[in-house]
């Protein structure tokens, strides 16, 4: 009698196991078969009224059917264990070579690649690209360069002045002294680099901006030489004719000294708050290094000579891209720099 009863329970629970289509079903196969007040347990109360060879019998029976049980219901388990792993995989499957989504490749800003446009010119040109410190020596910034205490010209620039008497050097200029201390002449340099004026900002000045400085000291250099290198120089940074006009300038390190206007790219020469409607921007002053600045670098102006500019990278970089307000440039608004 509990023979055939057990025999059917584990027939009937294991053709629920093979249909169940969840875990939750094999759980309720689990509690009502095998739990503590399931049907198993209820049958086993049953085997004490037994005589003791059948209980004995049936009890193996019972132990059996317990046993099969719950292999089927751990196999079935693992079935649905094993689907569900394989679903989430496909469902999560990334293909991590492909780009991450939203990232863009990254680009130069203007100012960097109009400097490394300009270095690879000179370069080829037999000049050293020097590189110098941003906080100077108040004499490498002014006294080496003709500038003495006192004299007008250091008005001309507002100078960052740091507690210690060092200052934020106001041009690459100072990148001269230090190129004709350590290498003397003959000479070809440039030096680009950041440099800093203590200036109220407006479209067309910053307080932090960049120059270019260059140098060549040779035997016999003239005007002639400067103005060739000037117009090559242009030439090669608009890759195209630009108007441009000399004029007189006055700079304490070069005599003559001169100021290169171009005709302002942004608005034609028409007027515009960048060439403060002049229609010419100052961009390139340069002139013939001062005796001077030679014999305070300990270079014999009797013998050598040289001619020296200083161009306005920031400037430049606002002409050849366009851009009509300098702050553009160092506000880091990825709208205006992944223009470029
Ligand atoms: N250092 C000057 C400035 O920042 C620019 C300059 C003028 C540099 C004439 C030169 C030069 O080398 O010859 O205003």
């Amino acid at each position: 009698m509990l023979e055939s009863i057990l025999r059917d329970l584990e027939c009937s629970a294991r053709e629920r196991i093979a249909a169940a289509k969840a875990p939750q079903y094999l759980e309720a196969v689990r509690i009502e078969v095998l739990g503590r007040k399931g049907t198993l347990a209820q049958i086993s109360k049953e085997l004490g009224k037994l005589p003791p060879e059948e209980r004995a019998r049936i009890g193996k029976l019972l132990n059996s059917v317990k046993q099969n049980l719950e292999t089927a219901l751990d196999s079935k388990k693992g079935q649905f264990d094993h689907e569900a792993l394989r679903e989430r995989l496909e469902s999560e499957w990334v293909d991590l070579t492909l780009p991450a989504p939203g990232t863009r490749p990254g680009a130069l800003h203007p100012i960097t690649r109009i400097q490394t446009e300009i270095e690879d010119l000179f370069i080829s040109l037999g000049f050293a690209v020097l590189d110098g410190p941003e906080v100077e020596t108040e004499y490498n910034n002014f006294d080496a360069l003709n500038i003495p205490p006192h004299h007008p010209a250091r008005d001309m620039q507002d100078t960052f002045w740091l507690t210690d008497g060092h200052l934020l050097r106001t041009h690459t200029s100072p990148v001269q002294v230090r190129g004709m201390e350590r290498l003397g002449p003959p000479l070809r340099m440039i030096a680009p680099g950041r440099v800093f004026r203590n200036e109220e900002v407006d479209a067309s000045h910053e307080h932090t901006f960049y120059q270019l400085e260059g140098m060549m000291i040779d035997r016999d250099v003239s005007v002639a030489h400067l103005i060739f290198f000037m117009k090559t120089l242009l030439s090669a940074i608009f890759h195209r004719d630009v108007e441009v006009r000399l004029r007189p300038g006055y700079f304490p390190f070069v005599e003559p000294g001169f100021e290169l206007d171009i005709k302002c790219l942004i608005c034609g020469g028409g007027g515009c708050p960048v060439c403060k409607q002049s229609g010419w921007v100052e961009l390139l002053p340069c002139g013939l290094v001062h005796p001077n600045v030679l014999r305070m670098s300990g270079i014999d102006p009797e013998e050598w000579n040289g001619f020296a500019f200083g161009l306005g990278l920031t400037r430049l970089a606002m002409m050849r891209y366009g851009i009509d307000d300098i702050r553009l440039l160092q506000s880091g608004d990825l709208r205006c720099l992944t223009q470029f």
